[in-house]
């Protein structure tokens, strides 16, 4: 066969697409699931159906006319039936029944309705949970630290033993900011108590209760919509328009080429240079008097493009950190709960030493963030709110570690992404010009198509032929299955997507 291919053409692009088809074939074996068939596995449709000539049809158009009149649809994309949604298949209001790879913006760990979950929640004694929220902070439930430790605690990222839960991505992130300044401000502060001018100027926004601190972030950066996080948020107009912001570094992050493997040299290069202007950045907000307290970062970029960066590049900026006296967060909302094949994407850098929060959502199923020793507050009520969290979340967590342990699906993530990203790969080939930029890690995998009018059609499209994807950066589209996206999925994917591009061609 690989006579056949390289003696054909000696053009790079085939030797690439037979490279991939080679690695396909080596992996496809492995790629079966621990346990081919479980019991959520059986329960689930075998094929995309799609009964209405077009997605969303008549049901969902009616219920977002009948919404319509109290919110904004725009954002719509159709109405779901949650009930009869099973495992990596969606059920819209109109009976179509779709390959989810998007699953709720990357928040569902194993699909819908998972058996284990269902039953998790009919046990009488964790409906009390649901029923009655506490307001965690301060009337924590009896089983609340035992939740934790078999939870969140379970999968803390190494060297991590500090966990603060919270509702969603953005307050995480924007709690774990306040944590990296507090922590800044208290070495800076040394043993003295605050000063009455602290306590009463932080009131009316003033410093020296207010200090002039600055947060460093990135280009492209999706951190959240919270005015906080917000402002370390370089993404779309729609998400930052109209809203005031501080005027805090922002570096470039690495704008490398792909396939990583073969471009090391300028890739390097670039990082080189992107290093070198968050040094830069740091002395000039130093200069100006509103010196950094920390930088955030993802350590795959989602919502901005699925921009990848390497292991030293990580380092480097751990480097910097160290020499500065940053504090660094990474912000694995999209990234953590095991789909890169280790339950934290920053596992993959090898760094020197815990990173000193690492925030996350989505997947985990409760918001939170884990932080350094270092970071832990001093007083009560200085992170906090209402409800900080929702202890029925931990009681379906424990049930998804559970399962990711015992089904292993963290290297059924690894295998299925490399299989699903070999296929990427050979799309590419086959189609150049109009999918480029094949990348991934683990089932965090994500091709560029040829311009943004393309992308949009590709995924209507798709979705017509019962694919539901998800898009991110300029032309991007985003995978991002479930823990329980197998071989097959991969599969129906492919097909469906080779036969869209033929018609886009
Ligand atoms: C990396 C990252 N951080 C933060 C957020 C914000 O999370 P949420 O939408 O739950 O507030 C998102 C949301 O997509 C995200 O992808």
């Amino acid at each position: 066969m690989a006579q056949v291919f390289l003696s054909r053409s000696r053009k790079p692009a085939n030797l690439i697409w037979y490279q991939a088809w080679l690695r396909w074939q080596s992996t496809s074996p492995l790629a079966q699931p621990v346990h081919d068939v479980s019991p959520a596995d059986r329960l689930e449709p075998r094929a995309p159906v799609v009964v209405t000539p077009e997605i969303p049809g008549p049901r969902s158009k009616e219920l977002a006319s009948r919404l319509g009149q109290y919110q904004n649809t725009d954002a719509v994309h159709f109405f779901v039936d949650y009930e009869r949604s099973q495992g990596n298949y969606v059920v819209d209001v109109d009976g179509n029944c779709l390959l989810d790879i998007f699953t709720q913006i990357a928040s569902l760990p194993l699909g819908y309705n998972h058996p284990r979950l269902v039953k998790a929640m009919q046990k009488p004694e964790n409906l009390a949970t649901v029923i009655n929220r506490p307001a965690l902070g301060s009337y924590p439930p009896v089983d609340y630290v035992e939740r934790l430790q078999n939870s969140l605690l379970s999968v803390a990222p190494p060297g991590l033993h500090q966990v603060q839960t919270m509702g969603c991505g953005s307050c995480s992130v924007e709690n774990g900011m306040k944590a990296i300044n507090m922590a800044y401000q208290r070495r800076i502060r040394g043993p003295r108590p605050y000063s009455d001018e602290e306590l009463q100027s932080c009131i009316v926004n003033r410093s020296p209760g207010s200090p002039k601190l600055s947060f460093l972030s990135f280009a492209n950066g999706f951190h959240g919509r919270t005015m906080g996080s917000l402002a370390l948020t370089h993404a779309k107009w729609y998400v930052k328009l109209d809203f005031p912001a501080p005027d805090w570094p922002i570096a470039e992050f690495p704008q490398l080429r792909y396939p990583l493997e073969e471009f090391t040299q300028e890739n390097q290069q670039e990082e080189q240079r992107c290093l070198e202007q968050v040094r830069d950045r740091i002395e000039q907000w130093a200069k100006r008097g509103e010196p950094v307290s920390g930088m955030c970062i993802e350590p795959i970029q989602g919502d901005g493009g699925d921009n990848h960066a390497s292991p030293a590049f990580f380092q480097g900026l751990q480097d910097i950190c160290d020499e500065t006296g940053l504090y660094m967060m990474f912000d694995e909302v999209q990234t953590g709960g095991g789909v890169s094949g280790k339950y934290w994407a920053h596992e993959h850098f090898n760094l020197r030493h815990a990173p000193h929060v690492v925030a996350f959502s989505k997947r985990m199923l409760s918001g939170g963030f884990y932080f350094a020793d270092e970071l832990r507050p001093t007083e009560g009520y200085r992170i906090f709110n209402t409800w900080t969290g929702d202890p029925s979340r931990l009681v379906l967590l424990e049930q998804v570690i559970k399962e990711v342990k015992e089904e292993g699906l963290m290297a059924n993530a690894t295998l299925v992404g490399r299989y699903m990203l070999d296929g990427l790969r050979m799309l590419q080939c086959e189609f150049p010009g109009l999918v480029r930029n094949a990348r991934g890690l683990g089932t965090l995998c994500a091709v560029d198509i040829r311009d943004a009018n393309t992308r949009a059609d590709l995924l209507r499209k798709m979705r017509n032929r019962g694919v539901n994807l998800g898009m991110c950066g300029v032309s991007g589209i985003r995978l991002r299955p479930s823990l329980l996206f197998k071989r097959r999925h991969v599969d129906i994917f492919l097909d469906r997507l080779r036969t869209t591009l033929a018609e886009l061609k």
